[in-house]
């Protein structure tokens, strides 16, 4: 083939491996093979009645064409409330902008922040879009390791220790996908004490903030840092929380000339977010709890479920996470164990070895950085995490 050859930057990153594997799962279940996925990385709820409902009448009711391109006044006002609800911080309309889901969200962020000579630190284990991201925009990732023992959280003497000339941004993620883990208020103060010394921009991812369990108080920066309050930006938004991921809405709050960047980027890609979209959101947002609640309780019972049911198989073990959906397992016991004759070399094999031998999907540790683990997202009901369970509990103990 003669084409004139792609931009060079692309051979600098990858597809994303949850999606690789996710898509592997389908391919195995349209031949027939009854998978059970613990891959996949949303709710398995359907959006709640009254956000579909508002999804449906706003397009009845003519809300069909462009806006603008940070979104509708009433959503931002929305998105306002439901942050000083939750941080008690309200920040003002000029610092939120609403985008296609989180991730274009940190897109750009990435485009208005991120330039080559730049490091970005990224905690891990790490949600697979930070680095790629970064370096897409030629800056570098500085991946900042994170261990089991301490909970997967960044101490802040390593954070004090990874902090350079050449930092621009620091990208935290908590509750964390893919561990679960989340910092406490005291985790944060002790953060931000070192953030406050170094003039670096402040990234917070809070997607999972509102799935958190068993009593823990989640807490965000903006609500504990107000000194960081010029380069803090917390990134939020309806996908997981609502049940949402398929109505592509996310947001950040940032400080008015970054949010306006943002704007003037996305004003040159997408425009504004799908209207009817924007519509389900305010919805979404609009204080009726009640399917939150059920949701993050059915997810409580699962997140128990899944992380004993793991502890239970000999050779794996796992912390029980604070919030998200995801269970973050260690397999290190398994790794140089033979399957019919094969060594499972590393957590790539391990998940290899499980979607064959036990038709379970689950994603290698590797994809987030992190050796040795295998990420099982709860996100499905309990009957399939039984079900699973059983089935790797089953296959393991197969492993000489
Ligand atoms: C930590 C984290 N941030 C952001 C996103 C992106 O969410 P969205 O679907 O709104 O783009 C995800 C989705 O997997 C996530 O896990």
């Amino acid at each position: 083939m003669n084409s004139p050859p792609f931009a060079s930057r692309l051979s600098a990153i990858k597809p994303s491996a949850t999606l690789a594997i996710s898509e592997r799962a389908a391919v195995l279940r349209a031949q027939g093979v009854d998978v059970v996925s613990f891959a996949v990385g949303e709710p398995d709820f359907p959006t709640p009645p009254h956000i579909r409902e508002a999804g449906k009448r706003a397009i009845d009711e003519g809300a069909t064409r462009y806006t603008r391109v940070r979104g509708v006044t009433p959503l931002l006002e929305a998105i306002a409330n439901d942050c000083e609800a939750r941080r008690g911080v309200r920040p003002s309309l000029d610092e939120i902008v609403v985008s296609v889901g989180a991730k274009h969200t940190l897109f750009n962020l990435a485009l208005a922040l991120f330039e080559p000579g730049d490091e970005v630190i990224v905690p891990s284990p790490y949600w697979v879009s930070y680095p790629d991201q970064a370096v897409l925009m030629g800056a570098v990732p500085r991946i900042l390791e994170t261990t089991e023992d301490e909970g997967f959280l960044v101490t802040p003497a390593a954070l004090e220790a990874a902090i350079g000339p050449r930092t621009k941004a620091l990208v935290l993620c908590s509750p964390s996908n893919p561990t679960g883990s989340a910092y406490s208020e005291a985790a944060l103060r002790a953060l931000a004490e070192v953030l406050e010394r170094h003039p670096i921009w402040v990234i917070v991812d809070e997607m999972y903030g509102q799935l958190v369990y068993d009593g823990f108080r989640q807490t965000s920066l903006l609500s504990l840092a107000p000194k960081l309050r010029e380069r803090l930006v917390i990134v939020d938004g309806a996908s997981k929380t609502y049940a949402m991921t398929g109505w592509r809405i996310g947001w950040m709050i940032a400080p008015p000339a970054l949010a306006e960047a943002c704007e003037m980027i996305q004003g040159q890609s997408t425009t504004n977010p799908a209207t009817p979209s924007q519509h389900a959101a305010i919805a979404a947002l609009g204080g009726e709890r009640a399917a939150l609640d059920a949701m993050v309780a059915e997810f409580g019972v699962r997140r128990r479920l899944m992380v004993d049911g793991l502890r239970g198989i000999e050779g794996i073990s796992c912390r029980m996470p604070e919030g998200a959906f995801y269970a973050f397992a260690n397999v290190k016991a398994l790794v140089g164990k033979r399957a019919q004759g094969t060594v499972l070399s590393d957590d790539v094999d391990v998940a290899s070895f499980l979607l064959e031998h036990a038709q379970c999907a689950v994603v290698p540790g590797s994809a987030f950085g992190a050796k040795g683990y295998i990420r099982l997202s709860y996100a499905t009901s309990q009957a399939q995490i039984r079900k699973g369970i059983e089935r790797i509990a089953a296959a393991v103990s197969t492993l000489r």
